[in-house]
């Protein structure tokens, strides 16, 4: 009998395995948000995208960010402001939501952010 914490550590490792044979392009599987759900999302750009950005992805992906330091995100990648979030929407989804996100590339964000995120990207990033 295995004790419950080696069981965990295996289904660490499942689970670990699992991203390297899913969609590698990103974890796009979290399903399109209920558009009657946006009516009460109180997510905006100031309340969650920009702090959301500033915690995960403008280490890299800002163009504040000297070269060097960008480890090597791509230079026409950034998220300055809204306007760069709302041209970047549909890759931001692809990348950093679902269950098998692969943004940031060290992981990061838990899975209720990720989902917070998806919310805010479907109903209309305000
Ligand atoms: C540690 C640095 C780093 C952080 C932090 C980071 N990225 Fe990236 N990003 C990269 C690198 C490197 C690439 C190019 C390789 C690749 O596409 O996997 C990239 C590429 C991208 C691209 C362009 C490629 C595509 O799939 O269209 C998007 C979009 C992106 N990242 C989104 C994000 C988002 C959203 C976050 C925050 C949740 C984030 N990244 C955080 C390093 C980073």
């Amino acid at each position: 009998m295995r004790s419950w914490h080696e069981l965990i550590v295996i289904a660490a490792l499942v689970a670990a395995c699992g991203n390297d044979v899913g969609i590698p392009e990103g974890g796009d599987d979290a399903p399109p948000i209920d558009p009657d759900a946006c009516e009460t999302s109180f997510l905006d750009y100031n309340n969650f995208g920009a702090p959301f950005v500033v915690n995960w992805c403008r280490g890299c992906h800002s163009s504040a960010v000297p070269a060097g330091m960008r480890q090597d995100a791509p230079a026409d990648v950034n998220f300055d402001d809204a306007a760069d979030l709302v041209e970047w929407r549909e890759r931001i989804r692809t990348r950093a939501t679902g269950t098998k996100p692969t943004m940031p590339p060290a992981g990061g964000p838990t899975e209720t952010e990720r989902e917070l995120l998806a919310e805010w990207l479907d109903c209309g990033m305000k």
